[in-house]
Parts: structure tokens; sequence; C-alpha cells
């Protein structure tokens, strides 16, 4: 079990920016923070062992530490105002699709205040069925309609009070009336208790409760224009309220929420005359069909009143918004690196780190980039714990580790892009502004390939700092997180670039510059695998949360539904890259072709290789067989590998220099490569599931080398860093910092 966890404000860094860093433990310890700089972030002994350097900071101190508590759960908070206020007999009504009716109470539409007990709260009840509260002097009324909602269905829901009666009616009714199945009704009541007025917020998917945020009743489902009018309407009315305000009404109406309005901000607009706009917390999903979505079209830009729901989950969570414990400045003189304030207390170990990029005109020739977004997609993975079926994927015992087992316990921590929301739609968000606890140096994930590594993205990324310091290479790091907001102009220094392990998520913004750094001259080492295989979109607004939308094809841990294939933070249609029209493989020559997570493989020499224009990358070479060793999965081949291929994309002018063979029957080939299901898809069989090493020159002196393959990093630093893997990265190195052109001497 973890005792501390952290996070910091901001991923990157130049010399100047402060950083502060979120720390909760567990128990009231106090706590030691240490700057250090990572270099190795793998502790297994049979590789170099893990590396940081201890660092004399103003921030070196000891530290009371006190849990901190992330809220989970999203919500709409409409701030009390005097319309909402003075409301005594009202109507409310909605469209709900609710995906776990039986979940227990889950609140709709509440303006409800838990000391005085006083309010309205249009709740799902424990039966599953629409049911409002009435709350006034001290007591509390439910009228149930008593007829429970089906999973996944669209309801229009909603509740009437009339006070000078005292009456209340509530309906609940099925847009699609199934024979035999009784999920509809409408309920009139009159009650003994007059609702009583209060300042509370009027809040969609929550109400108040004893949870730490003071909200509970976390509602898991969609919700489609809501509207709460200042009178108790007849139910002719209420039907006439769907679309436009019919003008007899146009008066009545006090808020008149329409989800399809700017649905890039966290903002719920009112269209209503009183303009009581609401704030969106914790990011539910946006740009989600509402109601009346015809299926007719799929691109809700052209016509966004059909995406007019938001789908709500009681585990959604961005920002932490934890109180900071310190902060830290970063010095002018200090050097390009993996930078972390490492705190220790209470027997546990957190590194919360950040980068640290060179100051201006200070750049080094090589930046190695790091990928934040796919660091970002895996972050919280609960792939061991609730993957299911992880030992199946692996082919090897999933070893449950201590920072799963924690992530197990606090639910609210939020998952990855892999994981399913409690009502099992996917995760199509992810935030930094919260620990993410797998990315960390020395902790093993479960795709991390057999043997004592069992790395994945940020620590396995440390074979490459750790290789580029054992060969005194002079580098700088940068991340796609500054990339994307900044553009090319932080790659124009560079002479060469070298990816992550597994660069798999991009935003448009990410593609372009880097392409712009290929196309003007820049010389790229993709060392990586499964690269540039998703779109993704950052928030224009907000930062450190990027979005993502598993759409029609590809290796998905959950599907888009039908409707849902466009991006709610940038309008553009998500998904593949290669189904986008930009394959990875015209970008870097290779694009992911299968993965497996047992054993790695190793490569084999073509033609190619021996090729005087390729003599570069295999110079003091003499093996066939390049990389049957390594710490990941125990060859420089594996985990998830690219393949090259004309008909794909790869450039014409593409060496391909060496090609994967000999993997399990576990390296399955992606969807997306074949059409029909049939036998031999498996690596043992199938020619395309390989990795395949490709170098080809660009215009203006640039130049591409692919391995296309997780795995090869691991590989650095066999035998003291003295291997062909090793071997093959310097020579291309070395070539690539020499700036003259590639000619076939
Ligand atoms: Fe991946």
């Amino acid at each position: 079990m973890l005792t501390i966890t952290g996070y910091p404000d901001r991923i990157y860094a130049r010399p100047g920016d402060t950083i502060r860093f979120m720390v909760s433990c567990e128990s009231e310890i106090t706590y030691r923070a240490d700057l250090v700089r990572i270099i190795c972030g793998d502790d297994n002994p049979d590789g170099p062992g893990y590396k940081e350097e201890e660092l004399q900071s103003d921030i070196n101190a000891d530290y009371q530490g006190r849990k901190q508590h992330i809220h989970a759960g999203s919500y709409v908070s409409v701030s009390d105002a005097r319309p909402l206020r003075a409301l005594d007999s009202f109507t409310v009504q909605a469209f709900i699709w609710p995906t776990t009716p039986l979940k227990g109470k889950q609140a709709l539409i509440s303006k409800w205040d838990a000391a005085s007990n006083s309010g309205f709260a249009l709740i799902i009840d424990e039966t599953g069925s629409l049911a409002i509260d009435i709350g006034g002097n001290g007591a509390i009324e439910r009228v149930s309609v008593g007829a429970p909602l089906q999973l996944k269905r669209w309801y229009r829901v909603g509740a009437a009070y009339d006070a000078a009666s005292g009456t209340v009616r509530i309906f609940q009714i099925p847009m699609l009336a199934v024979p035999d199945i009784a999920d509809g009704g409408t309920k009139e009541q009159r009650l003994g208790v007059r609702m009583g007025s209060n300042r509370a917020a009027l809040l969609f998917a929550a109400m108040p409760g004893d949870k730490p945020s003071g909200l509970d009743f976390y509602y898991n489902g969609k919700i489609d224009g809501p509207v709460i009018t200042s009178r108790a309407l007849g139910e002719g009315d209420c039907e006439a309220l769907i679309g436009q305000t019919p003008q007899r009404l146009a008066f009545d109406i006090v808020g008149r929420w329409d989800f399809s309005k700017r649905m890039d901000s966290q903002i719920a607009c009112d269209l209503s005359v009183n303009r009581l706009d609401g704030k969106v917390v914790n990011f539910p999903t946006r740009a989600m069909t509402g109601w009346n979505w015809t299926g007719e079209i799929m691109n809700y830009n052209e016509d966004p009143s059909q995406w007019g729901a938001i789908h709500f989950h009681d585990d959604d969570v961005y920002d932490a918004g934890w109180e900071s414990d310190f902060a830290f400045t970063v010095p002018a003189e200090l050097k390009s690196g993996i930078y972390a304030a490492r705190l220790r207390g209470g027997g546990d170990e957190e590194h919360v780190w950040f980068t640290v990029g060179p100051a201006p005109d200070e750049e080094s020739e090589i930046a190695l980039l790091l990928p934040i977004a796919s660091y970002m997609a895996y972050g919280n993975d609960r792939l061991g714990m609730d993957g299911g079926g992880a030992e199946l994927l692996n082919d090897i015992l999933n070893v449950i580790n201590p920072h799963e087992i924690f992530l197990n316990d606090h639910v609210e921590y939020g998952g990855s892009l892999y994981d399913a929301h409690s009502d099992g739609s996917g995760i199509c968000y992810s935030s930094r502004l919260r620990p993410l606890v797998n990315m960390r140096p020395k902790r093993q994930g479960t795709l991390g390939g057999f043997g004592g590594s069992k790395l994945w993205q940020f620590a396995a990324d440390t074979h490459i700092t750790d290789w580029l310091e054992a060969k005194n290479f002079k580098y700088d790091v940068l991340t796609d997180d500054e990339l994307h907001d900044r553009g090319y102009q932080i790659l124009a220094p560079y002479k060469v670039l070298i990816t992550g392990t597994h660069p798999e998520y991009w935003s448009t913004e990410m593609w372009d510059a880097f392409d712009a750094f290929r196309q003007r001259g820049g010389r790229i080492m993709y060392l990586g695998g499964d690269g540039w295989y998703w779109r993704i979109a950052y928030h224009p607004e907000f930062p450190g949360i990027v979005e993502l939308r598993r759409t029609e094809s590809g290796v998905r841990a959950w599907p888009a539904a039908p409707g849902e294939y466009y991006q709610s933070f940038d309008r553009r249609q998500g998904g593949l890259w290669s189904r986008l029209g930009r394959a990875p493989h015209g970008l870097v020559g290779v694009g992911f072709a299968a993965q497996g997570f047992d054993i790695s493989s190793y490569y084999k020499r073509l033609p190619d290789s021996y090729k005087p224009e390729a003599q570069f990358v295999f110079e003091d070479v003499d093996d066939e067989k390049i990389g049957d060793f390594g710490l990941i999965g125990g060859g420089a081949a594996g985990l998830e590998v690219d393949r090259s291929g004309g008909e794909l994309g790869t450039p014409p002018n593409a060496l391909i220099l060496a090609k994967s063979e000999n993997h399990t029957n576990t390296y399955l080939m992606v969807p997306e490569e074949f059409l029909e299901t049939a036998p031999g898809l498996g690596a043992e069989e199938h020619v395309n599931a390989r990795a395949d090493m490709v170098f080809f020159t660009m215009p203006n002196n640039g130049a591409v080398f692919s391995v296309g393959s997780i795995s090869w990093a691991g590989s650095l630093s066999h035998n003291g860093y003295q291997n062909n893997v090793s071997q093959i990265t310097e020579n291309v190195l070395n070539r690539f910092l020499d700036s003259s052109p590639f000619t076939a001497d």
C-alpha cells in the first residue's frame, strides 16, 4: 500500500518557472522531501540498477503530511439565485438515460439544503424508479413512480409541484415503450409537508450528502435538456416543453439548460432570460448523443442540438484540487532533465516528477521527447486488477503491485483511458492533476513483459535517459505537453529528436509540430512501438487533461458509442490516426502491427541493411541477430511492435534494415490489419505480426530511424552497454548529429 501520493501542478518547466507540489499522506506522518534527478528508473538487479542524483535545494526539508481528499463524481452546479430561491410552485423536467438505475439513490436535479432538509430533489430511488423528495419544516416526503427505470433507455422525467394545493405530480415516460415492461407511470399525491426554500445551489447529477465533498448520490447516466418553470404544469404543457418553448409558456421558464452549447467548455448554458449558467464539475463526458439523436448524422458539428446530453459518472475526476505543500522555482543553472521531489516517510517513497527544459539558447543538439499524453492515457490504469483478461493477454501470471492495490482501494483517484467507469462506459478523459501512481520510477506494470523489469511508459523511458548518460551524450528532456502548447518552435533548435518507448497518443497540434521538425531537416529516432496511434485532444482552456474517443477500430479497451466519435475538446473526429488519413507509416516508416506481452524477441538483418547508404547503422555490428537480450521481456523486439508497408504509407525510399521474428503466438495482429476473423492471426503464422527497423531520408537533409518496438530501449544496457542494440543506437545518433548530407558512400 502507498502512504504518500502527490502530483505537481505542471509537468514541464523551464528555468524560472515554479512548480507546486500537492501531497497527501494516508496518516499524519512527517515526510522528507529531496530534489533528485532521475536517471534510471529501473531497480531490476539484472540491469544497471536504479539511478538518481540527489541535489541541493531549498525544498529539501521535513514536512508535516496530512490526508487530502479527492472528490470524484461529476455534476453541474448552478449557483443559488433569486429566481431559483423564489420558487414556490414549480415544474422540473429532463430527459435521462440511466446506466446504473439499480445502484441506489441517485440525484438527477436537486435544490436541497441538507442542514434544514428543505427544498426538492428529483432522484432515482433505491428501487430504481423516479422519485421526488420534498422537504420543509424539518420533514421530508417522498413520492415515487414505483416503476424501475430500464438501463440505457431514454425517459422524459419530471415533477410538477403546486404549493397552493400541496400536490406533486411526478412522471416517468419511456421514449420507446416496450410491451410487458412496466417502466413508466405518473403519480400524483397531496403532501403533508410544504416545500421550504433554501439558498443551496441547484445541482444536476448530485445533491448534498455526507461525502467529504459535502455532496453525494452521484448519478450515472445521461441528462439532456433540463428545464425548470415557475408553476406546476400539466402533462400537456410538459410535453409542449420538448423542443421550442411555446409562446404561452415562455414566461414560466426559470431555467432551460442546453448542454449542446459550448460543449468544449465547462459551462452548462442556460438559454432562459435568467442566464443561470451552471458550472460543470469533474469533466463528465460531453458531446454525447441526446434523446433526439436520429442516427442520420454522426458529426455533432452539423447539428449540435442532437448532442444535448452530458454523461455523468460517479467516478469522474479532473483536478484533485489539493493544497500545495511546497514549491520549487527552477534555477537558471539547472540542466535539462527529469527531476522529482522525492518524498520519504511512513516506510513509503513517492517521486513527484517533472521535466526541466533548457533555458533559451542553451539547447543541446539532442532532445528526448517524453510522451506525457501517453502517460496520462495509461495513468492509474487498473488493468492488473480490473482488466480481467490480463493473464490471458500476457500469458504470464499477473503480479499485483502495491500501487495497484492502493488504486483498488481508492476509486476516487480515477482510472486511465484503458478503464471503464463504474457504469461500464469507457473513460475518455484523463487528467494529470491527480497522482498517477503507476507513472513513477521503479513501479512495474501489467504490460511490461516477462522478467524482472516489467516497466511501462515513464519508467521504461528512463532506459533511454540512462543510456544517454552512460554514453555521455548531452541531451535535453522535452515533453509533448509543451509541444502541444508551444508548437514546433521548441523543436527547431535541435538536430536530433528521440522519442520515448511508446508515444501512442498525439494531439493534432503535436503531430503537426513533430511533422514540421521532420520536414524541415530534423532527424528523428523513434525508439519505441505503437506510436502515433490514437488522436487525442487537449482541453483549450483547462490544463492537464486529454480526451480520447476509441472509435471504429484499433486495439481498444472500450468502444466509443455510435454518434460519439467527435472529440468535445476540439470538435475533430477522434480515433485511429490511420483512419483519419494520417498513418504513422507515412510519418516514421512503421505503424502498429501486433502486440503480445510475454516474451520479447529479436530482429534479423535484411538485405537493405547491407546497402552502402545503411552502412553507418551497422558500423561495428557483426551480428545477424539484433537484440536477442534485454530487460523488457528478454528481447529488443517486443510488447507492441510496428511494421512497415508501402500499402500503408511507408515512404518508397525507406530501407527496411531488419525485421523481428520468432515471436510467440501471444503476439496477435492488431484488428485493423485484418478484415475477417480467420485462423493464423498470431505471429507464429502471420508475416505481418512483426517489428521492422527502418531508415529513410527526408527533404532538407532530414532523416528518420525507427525501431518499431517498445522493448528496444530495455536492451540498451545489456552487457555494460556493449551490445548490438546499443551500438546501432549510438551509430545512428552519432550520424544524425553529423549534419553532412546522407549519401551512399
Ligand atoms: Fe498502448
